[in-house]
C-alpha cells in the first residue's frame, strides 16, 4: 500500500527513498547520515539516556560505526529507522526504530525517544510510535511488533499502551541504572489486536 504523502527525499545520505508516515502529530522520514549529530548529543543526554538506556559518554565514531553497521548494514532487511519530525518540519527531534527484525517468525522490536524534552508530554512520541507500527504491519507485513521498557517509565507505558501494546512479562532485575536495579516490562501489539 503506498501512502498518498509520499514523495522523495533530497538527502542523498538517507537511507531509504521515501518518507511515509504523516499525521496532523507527528511526521516520520528515513533517519539519514544529516542526523547523526543531534542523535549523537541526544544519546549522550543524561537525562535522555536515563530512559533509553544508553551509556555516555559514546564517541561520535562509535556512532558513525553503528550507523555504519546497524542502518546501512541492515539494507535489504526489514529493520527501518525512521526520524521524528513536528509537522510540516524536517528537522530531527527524535527517533523510531523497527529492528531486531524476524521474517520467518513475522515480528520485529521497537525503541523510540523524543529528543527534544520541550515535547515530551505533547503526543508526538505517542503518533511516532503508532505510525511505526501502522508501517511494520501494512508495509513490512510483520505480526507482532514488541519492545522493552523500565516498568518505572510510567510515560513510556502509557503510550505504548495507546498504541495498543499489551505486557507480555516482567524481566526482574534487567537494567543496572545510575539509581539500581530496574525491572523491565515486555510488551507487544498483534497485527490482530
Ligand atoms: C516515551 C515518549 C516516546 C512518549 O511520547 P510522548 O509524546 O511524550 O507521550 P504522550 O504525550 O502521548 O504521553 C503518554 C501518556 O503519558 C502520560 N504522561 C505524560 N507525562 C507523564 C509523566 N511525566 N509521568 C507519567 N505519565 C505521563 C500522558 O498523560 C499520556 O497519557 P494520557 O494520554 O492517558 O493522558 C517520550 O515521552 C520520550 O521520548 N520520553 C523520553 C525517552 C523514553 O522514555 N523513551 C522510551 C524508552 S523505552
Amino acid at each position: 500500500m503506498a501512502y498518498a504523502h509520499e514523495r522523495p527525499l533530497v538527502d542523498s545520505g538517507d537511507t531509504y527513498e521515501r518518507a511515509f508516515g504523516k499525521s496532523q502529530k507527528a511526521w516520520l522520514r528515513p533517519f539519514g547520515r544529516g542526523d547523526l549529530p543531534p542523535y549523537w548529543q541526544a544519546v549522550n543526554d543524561p537525562e535522555i539516556a536515563r530512559f533509553t538506556g544508553h551509556v555516555p559518554p559514546l564517541a561520535f565514531e562509535e556512532i558513525e560505526a553503528w550507523y555504519a553497521h546497524c542502518v546501512m548494514g541492515k539494507e535489504g532487511s526489514l529493520d527501518r529507522y525512521f526520524s521524528v519530525c513536528a509537522p510540516g518540519s524536517e528537522v530531527f527531534v527524535g527517533c523510531v526504530w523497527l529492528w531486531n527484525s524476524n521474517p520467518l517468525d513475522g515480528h520485529c522490536e521497537l525503541s523510540v525517544f523524543i529528543s527534544d524534552k520541550s515535547l515530551w508530554g505533547t503526543g508526538i512520541g505517542t503518533e511516532a510510535v503508532r505510525l511505526a507500527v501502522e508501517h511494520a504491519f501494512d508495509e513490512l507485513g510483520l505480526e507482532k511488533v514488541w519492545l522493552k521498557v523500565d516498568a518505572w517509565n510510567e510515560r513510556a507505558v502509557r503510550s505504548y499502551e495507546k498504541c495498543g501494546f499489551e505486557t507480555e512479562g516482567r524481566l526482574r532485575r534487567h537494567r543496572r541504572t545510575p539509581e539500581g536495579w530496574s525491572d523491565m516490562l515486555v510488551m507487544s501489539v498483534l497485527r490482530s489486536a
